[in-house]
């Protein structure tokens, strides 16, 4: 399979899917197309995803309840919220990695550009080759030389000559601003690079198979801000070819990175809900619901160093309840410790006072 198989070794439902055969199913060719150009005005950009009504269950437990959105083509979309309120299962749902989870059910429709994803007709494997993911550690096949890792998914697509594979494996790792870091030893074991160049082969990987959605669930948060930087960099390069949506808790990331946001948050019986999307712009400077009290400095890096936790006491404050909270039970924003890098802050259930 192609996907950048990333993987949190706590988490079982992000072991790498089997690499198998690939039918030749209808949501894709299996040769990659060359690199896509920016859509012209008013043309119908590839990567358009419609999800209506998604209700996820893991055995008895909801995780997800009757989240809609549209996700737009060619732009970045960022997914925010606390921890635990769905972010990842909703990822995962998008390439339908959520059924490497033996409990793990959906209802409702998901669309990328118009076809039903969770059609019996649509191979999930094939699905994952347009839809690719990055996960939150970089896991790059251990045995495998970077140059193999850049076409291991597409070695299981067919016949590729040595040539076509050479071409493919440069191509990628030039989109994912890596080959100059590491033109000179393809051979080199894909472990031996840094953090942060892991990630970027992750990315190539994903790229070699010619997706049209990369899928990022926190893919910097194990990065330093220099590393996380270029990883930030490359998400403004590929939005230009590529559909993406990250997952993220850094707010200033999300409000640098995105075009679009989405904002989740969870109720008393720990079901992740959809609070607010729109323009990450209007998201962050006049929320309509209850990120109202939220700040972000200034979305650039890299002067943007204030950041927040806040939405995780909203989402404190917002449990049990899906009104609108009044603004006197939100906290004023909390200005960041010393200790706090941009780039790095995370928030989590632990960070929560
Ligand atoms: N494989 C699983 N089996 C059962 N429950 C799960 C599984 N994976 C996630 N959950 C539950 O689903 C809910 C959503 O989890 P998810 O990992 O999607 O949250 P998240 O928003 O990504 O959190 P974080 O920000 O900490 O990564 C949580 O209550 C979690 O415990
Ligand atoms: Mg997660």
């Amino acid at each position: 399979m192609v996907t950048t198989m990333t993987e949190s070794p706590a988490s079982p439902v992000e072991q790498p899917a089997p690499l198998s055969a690939v039918d030749p199913v209808a949501i894709r060719p299996t040769v990659p197309a060359p690199a896509r150009t920016v859509p012209e005005e008013g043309a119908a950009a590839a990567g358009a995803i419609e999800v209506r009504g998604l209700n996820v269950f893991y055995g008895a437990f909801q995780a997800i309840h009757d989240i809609s959105l549209t996700i737009r083509p060619n732009a970045v979309t960022a997914i925010i919220g606390p921890s635990g309120c769905g972010k990842s299962t909703f990822l995962r749902t998008l390439n339908r990695m959520h059924e490497l989870t033996p409990t793990a059910r959906v209802e409702g429709s998901i669309r990328l550009d118009g076809t039903d994803i969770m059609a019996p007709e649509v191979d999930p494997v094939q699905l994952r080759r347009v839809v690719g993911m990055v996960f939150q550690r970089p896991n790059p096949f251990p045995t495998m030389s970077i140059h193999d890792n850049v076409v291991a998914g597409l070695r299981l697509t067919g016949r590729h000559s040595p040539a076509e594979l050479d071409e493919v494996a440069e191509r990628s790792l030039r989109r994912a601003a890596l080959w100059d870091e590491v033109k000179d030893k393809l051979k080199a074991n894909g472990t031996s690079l840094s953090g942060g160049q892991q990630q970027r082969l992750c990315i190539a990987r994903a790229l070699a198979v010619d997706p049209e959605v990369i899928l990022m669930d926190e893919p910097a948060s194990a990065l330093d801000p220099v590393a996380t930087l270029r990883i930030e960099q490359l998400m403004a390069e590929l939005r230009q070819s590529y559909t993406i949506v990250i997952v993220t808790h850094n707010m200033q990331q999300a409000a640098r990175v995105s075009d679009e946001t989405a904002f989740f948050t969870m109720g008393e019986d720990r079901a992740g809900y959809l609070v607010e999307t729109g323009r990450t712009i209007d998201i962050f400077t006049n929320p309509k619901n209850q990120l109202r009290r939220v700040r972000v400095s200034t979305p650039r890096w890299p002067r943007s160093r204030t950041t927040s936790c806040e939405w995780a006491r909203l989402s404190r404050t917002q449990s049990g309840r899906r009104s609108r909270p009044s603004s006197s039970t939100i906290p004023a924003l909390r200005r960041p410790s010393s200790s706090t890098i941009a780039g790095s802050t995370r928030c989590s259930a632990t960070s929560r006072p």
